[in-house]
């Protein structure tokens, strides 16, 4: 596993000189953010060793380095997804590599069912913590100690400084930025109404099919992550009805420029 991830880093470094200060993972639909990153480089997963390459249509597949707000990035245009077939090292190895770039913050941004009454369609929903309900973890086997210790703290997952800030940018520019924990799940099928009602009991806000897997692997590396979800569908039991693709990716679409922003103006604030 070291290994391979040593290598994608050396191969990354045979190709490009650039040393990026943040990491950004972007998720289903909202790829919009990287027009307002000045790319200086570009390189495709199929270009890094041990890399996978996304399967997903509405995905890329590419690692652009560059900047925003004043700060140097590496945007993930296309993450990796458990239902792909990944298994958890495959879909956690970018974050590693990011980190052995350089990045000292990682933003993670996904399409998630809104489970909390408040929440409307393409409202943005800041992670302030998750319930893992995926049946495999990053961290399982071997401990990388090189990375991280073998029981990584999870008493706060999502940098409070993070989320704060982020807040007060929501509420300078005039939308929502609700705070709530995420549910991951496996996917690829949607939940049943019975599935919904079940996680709003146990406590979650919104539902997703990724983001804990990075989160973990980042935290292990006590990397401070921040992650928002855009709610591309309404699973409360009287909002509930059939979910299609195009219209968790339209829902998607209406959040981006909200999300481009909160994102970009996050970026500019830090001091790292
Ligand atoms: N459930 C799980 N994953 C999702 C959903 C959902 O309702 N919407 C977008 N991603």
């Amino acid at each position: 596993m070291l290994q391979q991830i040593q290598e994608a880093v050396a191969a990354i470094r045979k190709q490009i000189s650039f040393d990026p200060q943040i990491g950004i993972i972007l998720g289903t639909g909202l790829g919009q953010l990287v027009n307002k990153v000045k790319v200086q480089h570009s390189i495709r997963y199929d270009d890094i060793p041990h890399f996978p390459i996304s399967t997903v249509e509405s995905h890329n597949g590419r690692l652009i380095f560059g900047e925003l707000g004043g700060k140097q990035v590496v945007v993930m245009q296309g993450r990796f997804h458990y239902y792909e077939g990944y298994n958890m090292q495959q879909i956690t190895l970018p974050v590693r590599v990011m980190k052995l770039l350089g990045i000292k913050q990682l933003y993670i941004s996904n399409a998630a069912g809104g489970l909390n009454p408040d929440h409307k369609l393409a409202d943005l929903m800041a992670l302030n913590d998750h319930i893992n309900l995926l049946p495999e973890n990053p961290l399982r086997g071997k401990n990388l100690d090189e990375f991280g210790p073998r029981f990584p703290d999870m008493f706060k997952p999502y940098d409070e400084t993070l989320l704060q800030q982020a807040g007060d940018i929501a509420a300078r520019l005039g939308f929502r930025l609700h705070k709530g924990v995420y549910a991951a799940v496996t996917g690829p099928n949607l939940e049943t109404p019975a599935e919904y009602r079940y996680m709003r009991v146990i406590g979650a806000d919104a539902v997703g099919m990724s983001t804990v897997p990075e989160a973990l692997v980042a935290r292990h590396m006590n990397l401070p992550v921040f992650a928002v979800s855009v709610i591309t569908d309404l699973c409360t039991p009287e909002a509930l009805e059939h979910v299609t693709i195009e219209k968790v990716l339209a829902a998607a679409a209406m959040a981006e420029p909200k999300l481009t922003a909160l994102v970009e103006e996050l970026v500019s604030l830090q001091t790292i």
